[in-house]
């Protein structure tokens, strides 16, 4: 059954450096369909039901502010925020921690402000990072890809792919 305890919280020590990237506009971006102008440090936990999900499994969403990096959902899923102009960086922020036993999903927030897709740079990390269940570029400003982003999230979870994945053995 997927209902099931809320996992323990995810491991301190995520990457410094992440601050701002919009993790709590993410978040309330989603709850209430438009961006916040005026924005807390940590958005309020909430538990979205499973009727409203596209996977029909309870979501729990705990923000994390400053260095945190995660969005924390039931059934331990990690949630890397970037914003889309650190996206092309990332491979020193999966290669800097140790949080394989998770499935992660990268987020390049922001991508308002960018005029391109960082989306070939960053396949090639995903392939390296069989922990890296996918990646997406979304805007809580322009809400763009933002429920996206929170079912695959969901998928990355309840389906992941990574243990089945090996890029070593691929061909
Ligand atoms: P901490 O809690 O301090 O770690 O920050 P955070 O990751 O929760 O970021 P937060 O949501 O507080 O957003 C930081 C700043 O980025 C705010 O000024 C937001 O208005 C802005 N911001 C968030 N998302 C977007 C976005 O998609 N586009 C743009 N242009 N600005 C954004
Ligand atoms: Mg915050």
């Amino acid at each position: 059954t997927v209902a099931g305890s809320i996992c323990p919280l995810p491991p301190t020590d995520l990457p410094s450096g992440l601050s701002r990237v919009g993790k709590t506009s993410l978040i309330m971006s989603l709850v209430s369909e438009e961006f916040p102008e005026e924005v807390p440090p940590r958005a309020e936990e909430i538990t979205i039901p499973a009727d409203v999900t596209p996977e029909r499994v309870p979501t729990h969403i705990v923000d994390y502010s400053g260095n945190g990096c995660a969005i924390h959902m039931a059934y331990a899923i990690l949630w890397h925020c970037l914003s889309c102009k650190q996206y092309k960086t990332c491979y020193i922020l999966a290669s800097s921690n140790d949080i394989s036993l998770l499935p992660l999903i990268l987020v390049g927030n922001k991508s308002d402000l960018v005029e391109y897709s960082s989306m070939e740079t960053i396949l090639p990390i995903m392939n390296q990072y069989t922990e890296i269940e996918t990646c997406v570029e979304c805007s809580a400003k322009n809400l763009k890809n933002i429920s996206e982003l929170f079912y695959y999230a969901q998928k990355a979870v309840l389906h992941p792919t990574g243990p089945l994945y090996c890029p070593e053995e691929k061909e």
